[in-house]
C-alpha cells in the first residue's frame, strides 16, 4: 500500500482546521487505511488527517491495544489533569511536557456509521486530545509558555537542519 507522507512544522497545512464528515464512503475507508500503514511504518501511536495533508476529521490510534478510528471525534466530558512529555511525528527528534486532562469521554463515529463513546485515561486519554488538536490546527508546541516555545524551535530547527522535512 502506498503510504502518505507525514507534513512536518512549520507546513502551514498543520494549521488548519479539518472539515466535518458527512459520507463515510469506499475513499474515507481507503484514507484509512493508508494513515493506519503511514503511523505504523512511522512508529506513531496515533495520527490526525491533517498530518497528512487531508483537512478532514479523521484520527488513527494505537496504543498497543489494536486499532482505533475514529471520525468527527469530540471531547464530550474531562477531568483532572496531567502532565507528560509527548512527540509528534511533525515534530521530529523533539519532545514537549504537555498539560492535558487526566480522563476524558470521547465521542465520534466509527468507519461502519455508528456513534462511539469512548471513556479514556492514561496513554489512551492523552493520544486522543493529541490527534484532536491536530484536527483543529493545534500542536504540543502551542501549550507551553512563549519563552519554552521559542527555545523549543530553536532547538528543533538545529537539530532538524539537516533533514529532508518540508
Ligand atoms: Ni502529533
Amino acid at each position: 500500500m502506498d503510504l502518505f507522507k507525514i507534513l512536518t512544522y512549520p507546513n502551514p497545512v498543520l494549521r488548519r482546521h479539518c472539515e466535518e464528515i458527512k459520507n463515510i464512503d469506499e475513499e474515507l475507508h481507503l484514507i484509512v487505511r493508508r494513515m493506519a500503514a503511514t503511523m505504523y511504518k512511522a512508529k506513531g501511536i496515533g495520527l490526525a488527517a491533517p498530518q497528512v495533508g487531508i483537512l478532514r476529521q479523521i484520527i488513527t490510534l494505537d496504543i498497543g491495544e489494536g486499532l482505533l478510528t475514529l471520525i468527527n471525534p469530540r471531547i464530550t466530558l474531562h477531568e483532572g489533569e496531567a502532565k507528560m512529555e509527548e512527540g509528534c511525528l511533525c515534530l521530529p527528534k523533539i519532545t514537549v511536557e504537555v498539560p492535558r486532562y487526566e480522563k476524558v469521554q470521547v465521542r465520534g463515529v466509527d468507519l461502519d456509521g455508528n456513534q462511539v463513546t469512548i471513556d479514556a485515561e492514561g496513554l489512551l486519554a492523552r493520544a486522543l486530545q493529541h490527534e484532536i488538536d491536530h484536527l483543529h490546527g493545534r500542536l504540543i508546541i502551542d501549550k507551553v509558555s512563549r519563552l519554552k516555545r521559542d527555545l523549543i524551535i530553536k532547538q528543533y530547527k538545529k537539530l532538524n537542519a539537516n533533514g529532508d522535512n518540508t
